[in-house]
């Protein structure tokens, strides 16, 4: 029996280019562990997210290139994950984080806790290990959206933060006993802010979302200096006015040089239960067209659905308790765009676009 020439299967591999960076997967270093035993091909893709969305497509994209390679009889392909991480812009990084990632609104109860929740439970399901800082000094309620009750432990110095359906989470709820007046939260923030970035054994984490106050006011700034971010996207609802909120948030991401990684879209549009009709409540599109107008990615829309707002309520996100609905999907589907501009960000090629891979 002949033996598979690896030279042509190199060959065939390098002619294989990943989206996102546009060069061929043996230039990028992404095929490791290459093994031929006979007619039987077997090697692993390196990705840089364990969240890419495009690794069925990159698979046939390789059988595809290898089909031209004479004798091979069987082919696997493994996939696995070194997720790169971000420069932090100069600031101290967090132990054992790889990217920090602010979710952020020009302003308030337009979703950004939700929106956090989700695509932490969304990235998680992809395969990622992701925590959660609730920096939102006004209302932080990222623990009774995920279910828990449980508050940090302390070891020697440590603090050891709970977790609910595997998300990790530091809350300023955990800090600042509740009815503490706003006035004296502020002045807290700086301190509470430097623990949950240095005193905390977050573990070994891919992505750490940071859920921000709402607004782009003096509290929003200093935080946005303050915590070392790799890069930050904006929630929106759909009206004409989400342009100048969006703006806002990304001159103020701007002044700090921290990456704009995308703009969702929330409360698009609502579909009546019972009659299935669509209606634009809020309008649609505002948030596609601003990110449009300022140049940054637009990551998805996600429609106004009861179940999400009773996920909220009920401390088990729409993520968790309904995994295969098409809403969910919206949600990987987002989280996949946003570790792929996270990816391209680390790599320092700007402007981030989002790849789509064979389009
Ligand atoms: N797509 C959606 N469909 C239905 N309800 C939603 C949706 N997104 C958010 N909500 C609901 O809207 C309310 C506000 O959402 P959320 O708390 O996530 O906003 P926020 O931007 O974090 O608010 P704040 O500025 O106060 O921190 C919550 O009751 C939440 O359950
Ligand atoms: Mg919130």
């Amino acid at each position: 029996m002949s033996t598979v020439s690896e030279e042509l299967v190199w060959s065939a591999l390098g002619r294989v280019i990943e989206p996102d960076f546009k060069k061929d997967l043996v230039t990028l270093k992404m095929i490791e562990n290459l093994k031929i035993d006979g007619g039987n091909l077997s090697f692993t893709i390196v990705l840089t997210t364990p969240a890419c969305p495009l690794k069925d497509e990159m698979k046939n994209a390789c059988l595809a290139s290898l089909a031209s390679v004479p004798g091979i009889t069987n082919t696997e392909i493994s996939f696995t994950a070194r997720t790169t991480g971000g420069s932090f812009t100069g600031k101290t990084p967090i132990p054992g984080v790889k990217n920090v990632i602010a979710v952020s609104s020009g302003k308030g109860g337009v979703g950004k806790s939700t929106t956090s929740v989700n695509l932490a439970i969304a990235l998680s399901q992809m395969g990622a290990k992701v925590g959660i800082m609730d920096a939102d000094v006004y209302g932080p309620n990222i623990p009774m959206m995920l279910g828990i009750t449980d508050t940090p432990r302390q070891v020697d110095k440590k603090l050891f933060p709970p977790s609910g359906h595997g998300i990790t989470v530091m809350s300023m709820a955990f800090m600042v006993p509740p009815g503490t007046p706003l006035i004296w939260r502020g002045p807290m923030l700086h301190g509470i802010i430097q623990q949950f970035c240095q005193d905390i054994a977050w573990g070994d984490l891919d992505y750490l979302v940071v859920d921000m106050p709402p607004g782009t006011g003096d509290a929003q700034l200093s935080l946005a200096q303050l915590v070392p971010l790799s890069g930050a996207i904006i929630v929106t609802t759909p009206q004409e006015v989400a342009l100048s909120d969006s703006r806002r948030g990304l001159a103020m991401f701007q002044k700090v040089n921290v990456p704009i990684l995308g703009i969702v879209e929330n409360m698009s549009s609502f579909v009546c239960p019972h009659c299935h009709e669509e209606t634009d409540i809020f309008s649609k599109g505002g948030g596609e067209k601003a990110a449009h107008e300022l140049h940054v990615p637009f990551l998805g829309r996600i429609p106004i659905d009861l179940s999400i707002r009773e996920g909220g309520d009920s401390g088990h996100p729409i993520a968790v308790a309904y995994p295969e609905s098409p809403l969910t999907q919206s949600y990987r589907d987002i989280a996949g765009k946003l570790a792929s501009a996270i990816s391209i960000s680390n790599a320092g090629a700007i402007p981030i676009q989002i790849g789509n891979f064979g389009g």
